[in-house]
């Protein structure tokens, strides 16, 4: 039996079809519903000959296969859907999934980069628009949002995440479930899958995959809430991440899955593995045979076994010997047959073609969509002497760098479906915005090689220009899944470009399109503006050249903390006070580096500037059950309209259990005209000050607490409140 909670997308009708469907099906077929494969894989046998994708035909015909991922469009789709409509009795239609993590055919700016925007709305937007376009290729099933709270620029998944704020995160993974699982009435709907519960964000040394150390405390203050959220936001599924938590990787995890997940959540949808997870469990050495990991896992609460196989080779024995009782199964197939009569796939499995005009005029929507989320993702980090925006008219460019001609790189990790002649280069974004001005290119050097032959023509352009404009950073290959890094620098001679051209003495732009943040220093010394653009997908170089040009005044704000260098890394706001706080020889400090970052979490300059008053809260004091509301007053006291990021954080001054330095309670993106000014005004209460005390409860605990109101982590004006007895 599943639940039917009054609200949840688990309506009675859907149950009752579902135990219907079940009451039909045979042990095998129950298995198979839990069984998933990558079409994607595909090794030809070289003793039969026999490709896999051969065998995994005839396991669809033989209903053995539940959901398969990495089709590649529709025509593929109906195919493998009419196997199951032509050969089985039941006819389940297949789930079809696929990792759309940042768009689909149109690839929108890394989740990364979209946070930087600190706006959810503009996330919902996105996931809705790339789950539509998925769903006309027949994928109903995204592997996202990646909501892995992330605190370490090595890690190259970083570039999926939303950052590292548990606040951010959360608030991005209600728009994106909300956005993914785009509802087209009688038509067909998509699941979202929020990954990778939990804990694989924080990999030891940033290494994917490495081994986690978690305490409860972190793992239920910081790394849950964007899961919590998620569920509470309707999330059809969950995929449990490939670490351990407390010595058991999550798949094979019932503290997580079932105490956590399902006991304290109440969440009904799908649990996924991570890919071929279940064979890991041999590997990591916590299983000593397919059988064991098959038990293991189906008991911890795993419902479906992505890619190993595992459930199809060992479950019916394993039923049929009473090691697993059958009724374990049937609430996992009840779960996948709920989520895929919710999608619709059972009254219409196919997909229909899109007549050509009106896919044409989808995509003109979505490319539109896109340049406004790749100008909204840049962040501003540099800008003396207003430097930027530069003038369209009359003064000669030179760009200048790797990523300038490059339509590849913006497209970023995780952009299978997405076309590099699809991609706006920064070069032509520039030759298109910048009307009657000179533009020079020249690349300089590549990526990640050493060779300075191109030098001289990139010194040459520069000399001839009035500024330069380079394109810096990473390739789509240096982040993402198994991209990890021990460098945070500029990969290959680009360091040593940028000082070259430096010396020329022309004003010098430095945009920077990586997948991580770097810790680049030294770049101060050469740049006059530095513009952090990450890999902005399909429609990057317009929205760059829109900030460049102040067609858009950049309101970007950093949602990572950039170090000054990688030995300060792991390196976060939300970091405690420690008993001996930086202050010289036996602190908590390091003796050849500051322990400040280079840029805080949470920065971000404007074309325009914002003075903020002081902050002024409707009482002092509060009971631990009431609210007060903070007030400051923001100003645009520049000559361009432009949006500011107000940020609220709190401090627990004395509380039961060390509490961290400043926590996010509260941001809102406001946009002023010159001379402007606006109330800007949070509402703190009981949500916003619970600490999670010594016997893991939200608690509110009487005492001093510090309210600060500010552009980012590090700056800000602040006030006393007292919480009474
Ligand atoms: C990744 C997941 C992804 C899955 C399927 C795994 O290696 O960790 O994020 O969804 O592969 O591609």
């Amino acid at each position: 039996m599943i639940s039917t909670e009054k609200g949840s997308w688990l309506t009675p009708a859907i149950k009752s079809q579902a135990e219907q469907l079940l009451s039909r099906m045979t042990l095998e077929d129950k298995v198979g519903q839990m069984t998933q494969y990558d079409w994607g894989f595909n090794p030809i046998n070289p003793e039969t000959g026999v490709s896999q994708r051969d065998l995994l035909r005839e396991e669809i015909r033989l209903g053995r296969v539940g959901s398969i991922f990495n089709l590649s469009g529709a025509e593929e789709a109906n195919e493998l859907q009419q196997l199951i409509q032509d050969n089985t009795e039941l006819r389940i239609p297949l789930l079809i999934g696929r990792d759309v993590i940042h768009g689909y055919k149109t690839v929108f700016p890394i989740p990364l980069a979209q946070a930087s925007a600190w706006n959810p709305e503009l996330a919902r937007k996105t996931a809705e628009a790339a789950s539509r376009e998925s769903m006309a290729d027949g994928v109903a099933w995204v592997f996202a949002p990646m909501i892995d709270v992330s605190r370490d620029p090595r890690w190259g998944r970083i570039a999926e995440s939303i950052g590292e704020d548990p606040l951010l995160t959360s608030d991005y993974a209600k728009a994106w479930v909300e956005g993914a699982q785009v509802d087209d009435g009688p038509g067909l709907a998509a699941a979202s899958c929020p990954k990778h519960f939990a804990g694989y964000g924080l990999a030891e040394a940033g290494r994917d995959y490495n081994t986690v150390d978690l305490s409860d405390r972190v793992l239920r203050e910081v790394i849950l809430p964007p899961f919590k959220e998620a569920v509470e936001s309707g999330a059809l599924s969950i995929m449990a991440s490939f670490n351990e938590i407390n010595g058991v990787p999550v798949c094979a995890n019932p503290y997580l899955l079932k105490t956590i997940l399902r006991g304290e959540w109440g969440f009904e949808g799908i649990v996924a593995s991570d890919y071929n997870a279940l064979q890991e469990l041999i590997t990591h050495g916590v299983a000593g045979s397919e059988e064991e990991a098959c038990e293991r896992t189906v008991l911890a609460g795993c419902d479906m076994d992505m890619h190993s196989g595992i459930f199809i080779r060992h479950l019916p024995k394993l039923v049929r010997e009473g090691r697993v009782p059958e009724s374990v199964i049937d609430q996992s197939v009840l779960r996948i047959l709920a989520v895929k009569i919710k999608l619709g796939l059972i009254e219409k499995p196919f997909v229909e073609a899109v007549a050509p005009e009106a896919a044409a005029v989808a995509r003109a929507g979505f490319t539109e969509l896109a340049r406004e989320a790749a100008r909204e993702s840049i962040v501003l980090l540099r800008n003396e002497n207003s430097l930027l925006p530069l003038s369209k008219d009359g003064q000669s460019i030179a760009v200048i760098g790797p990523l300038a001609d490059n339509s590849k790189d913006p497209l970023g990790c995780w952009a299978f479906d997405g076309k590099p002649e699809d991609v706006v280069s920064m070069l032509a974004g520039i030759r298109q915005a910048a009307g009657a001005s000179a533009i020079q290119f020249a690349e300089g050097c590549a990526i990640a090689d050493a060779s300075e032959e191109g030098f001289a023509q990139a010194l040459e352009a520069a000399r001839q220009a009035d500024v330069v404009v380079m394109a810096l950073g990473e390739s789509l290959e240096m982040s993402g899944e198994s991209r990890s890094r021990t460098s945070l620098d500029l990969p290959g001679a680009q360091r040593r470009l940028v000082e070259e051209i430096a010396a020329l003495g022309k004003p010098v732009v430095a945009v920077l399109l990586s997948g991580r943040p770097l810790a680049l220093p030294w770049l101060e010394e050469y740049a006059d503006a530095i513009v952090q653009a990450w890999h902005l997908g399909v429609q990057s170089g317009s929205g760059i050249a829109d900030v460049l040009f102040g067609d858009y005044n950049p309101g970007g704000r950093l949602p990572v903390t950039f170090p000054h260098n990688i030995g300060q890394v792991p390196i976060y706001y939300y970091r405690k006070k420690t008993g001996r706080p930086p202050a010289g020889v036996y602190s908590s400090y390091y003796i050849d580096s500051t322990t400040e970052p280079l840029y805080p979490f949470g920065y971000g300059l404007s074309y325009t500037t914002f003075s903020y008053g002081p902050v002024v809260t409707s009482r002092t004091t509060m009971k631990a059950d009431g609210v007060l509301v903070a007030y400051v007053m923001l100003e645009n006291t520049g000559c361009r309209e432009g949006e500011e990021v107000v940020q609220c954080y709190v401090r627990d001054e004395v509380a039961s259990v060390t509490q961290p330095l400043k926590k996010l309670i509260g941001y809102q993106k406001v946009k002023l005209a010159p001379g402007e000014s606006a109330v800007v005004s949070f509402s703190i209460g009981a949500k916003e000050l619970a600490i999670l005390d010594g016997d893991m409860n939200w608690t509110v605990e009487p005492g001093d607490f510090t309210l600060w109101i500010g552009p980012n982590a590090s700056q800000g004006e602040s006030v006393s409140i007292k919480v009474e007895r």
